[in-house]
């Protein structure tokens, strides 16, 4: 049976935790295939907020299996906070959550790396989460990572121990002032790794996959951040290490192409982005505060404000195109009740053409984004639960954006908890 991806389409935050948790009922297995604890999912049912780094969203679903693909980059003593956040909860992790030995492990001194090399660049910082994403999967690709199945090794302190040493002599020379005590951070790390061990299985999991497609099981690979962060197709350098889009499914599960199925591309209704970088359609007025605070558009993993904008249709049907999403998702749609006029950006003018697609460059200099206004809406939203309650003009807003990216949206969320979701008839 084909694997089904969820893939974010703007720049992260974009509310996949949410769906991946309504969607789970349909899925035997969830599995997550790049990205790390920079990704922060944010699910909510019975009143209680849940914030998922590492482990995917299905682990509320009781008959849900969940498994962390070896794309994925997994920091010890993170995973064990997640893991011990969950301990309230009826979960048998053991049963239910699985990690590839293939993913590579955050060592602390990753974490030092990113806030050397984020201070070292000053203002033309990329605005990491700090999580140590982009030198862990540094080490990777230069092939002196550590993975999970090297814990299992007798020797993995001294494993961890040379890695360690080289990038403490990497940070004496890049002369920044960093404040931490080595000898704190490696007890909490190897009391983190011997919790991990105790407490979830190690599996090679693009075996353990292939036979549960073979057997029919249901998969959804689950994304993190967005199309937009993506390290090849992003706005490079701003921009996360791994491949958000759909071709990171395939590497980091080890799942073919020709066995992917649907493709579900998560989009709000309007654009935000966290950290720096170019955003063609930022507002820096009133129009762009209220969204922030309607919107609550506080980063999960770090709690910085994040910027806000009107919906971009140009970069939106790129992120469709390079991920050939097969239906859309739009989120938070409530939050733009009460704006008389929408903007909607359907061109650039770039480098005094006008253009329909998303050039080399998104700098502001080279760059302006071209608007069609829309009628917004007065409704409250979030107490809607059926297709035929929504205003009409939301409607024109949902079949503008359809026909303009050639992809129909199947779901509209109307609020963040599990049962403010709209399924609408595609038929
Ligand atoms: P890093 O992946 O932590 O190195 O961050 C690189 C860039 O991606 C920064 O601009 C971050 O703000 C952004 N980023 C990373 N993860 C997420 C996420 O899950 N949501 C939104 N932005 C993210």
């Amino acid at each position: 049976m084909a694997i089904d991806l969820l893939l974010g389409l703007q720049w992260g935050d974009e509310g996949k935790g949410k769906i991946v948790d309504v969607l789970t009922k349909k899925y035997d297995i969830i599995a997550r295939f790049q990205g790390g604890p920079n990704a922060g999912h944010t699910l909510e049912f019975e009143g209680i907020k849940h914030v998922l780094h590492t482990i995917p969203s299905g682990i509320f679903h009781p008959k849900a299996m969940n498994i962390v693909g070896n794309g994925v980059v997994i920091d010890p003593v993170i995973f064990r906070e997640e893991l011990e956040n969950l301990s309230p909860f009826d979960i048998n992790v053991r049963d239910s959550l699985l990690v590839s030995r293939k993913a590579h492990l955050i060592l602390p001194t990753h974490r030092l790396l990113d806030a050397a090399s984020e201070k070292a660049k000053g203002s033309a910082k990329i605005g990491s989460t700090l999580k140590g994403i982009g030198p862990t999967y540094m080490d990777k690709t230069g092939r002196n990572g550590i993975r999970v199945g090297d814990i299992e090794l007798p020797q993995w302190k001294e494993i961890y121990s040379a890695l360690r040493d080289k990038h403490l002599t990497m940070i004496k020379n890049m002369n920044v002032v960093l404040d931490f005590n080595i000898t704190d951070l490696d007890n909490a790390f190897y009391d983190a790794i011997n919790y991990m061990k105790s407490s979830v299985t190690f599996i090679d999991s693009e075996a353990y996959l292939s036979t549960a497609q073979k057997n029919n099981q249901r998969i959804l690979a689950e994304g993190a951040q967005g199309s937009l962060l993506d390290i090849d197709f992003g706005t490079y350098p701003f921009v996360t290490s791994s491949n958000t889009t759909a071709a990171g499914a395939c590497t980091g599960l080890g799942v073919a192409p020709n066995k992917i199925g649907e493709v579900y591309g998560i989009f709000k209704a309007y654009t935000t982005r966290v950290g720096s970088g170019p955003f063609p359609t930022e507002l820096f007025d009133e129009t762009g505060e209220t969204m922030g605070r309607v919107g609550h558009e506080f980063g999960a993993t770090t709690g910085r404000a994040r910027r806000c904008g009107w919906l971009d249709l140009v970069a939106l049907k790129y992120a469709v195109e390079i991920n050939g999403v097969t239906q859309l998702m739009m989120m938070k749609g409530d939050v733009l009740s009460g704006f008389e006029e929408l903007k909607v950006c359907t061109a650039y003018e770039y480098r005094g053409k006008t253009i329909h697609h998303l050039p080399y460059s998104l700098n502001e200099k080279e760059l302006t984004p071209q608007y069609t206004s829309l009628s917004g809406w007065e409704e409250d939203l979030t107490k809607m639960r059926d297709e035929s309650e929504l205003p009409a003009t939301f409607n024109d807003y949902v079949a503008f954006i359809e026909d303009y990216v050639q992809t129909p949206i199947s779901i509209v969320s109307v609020g963040p908890d599990r049962s403010q979701t709209i399924f609408r008839d595609l038929t």
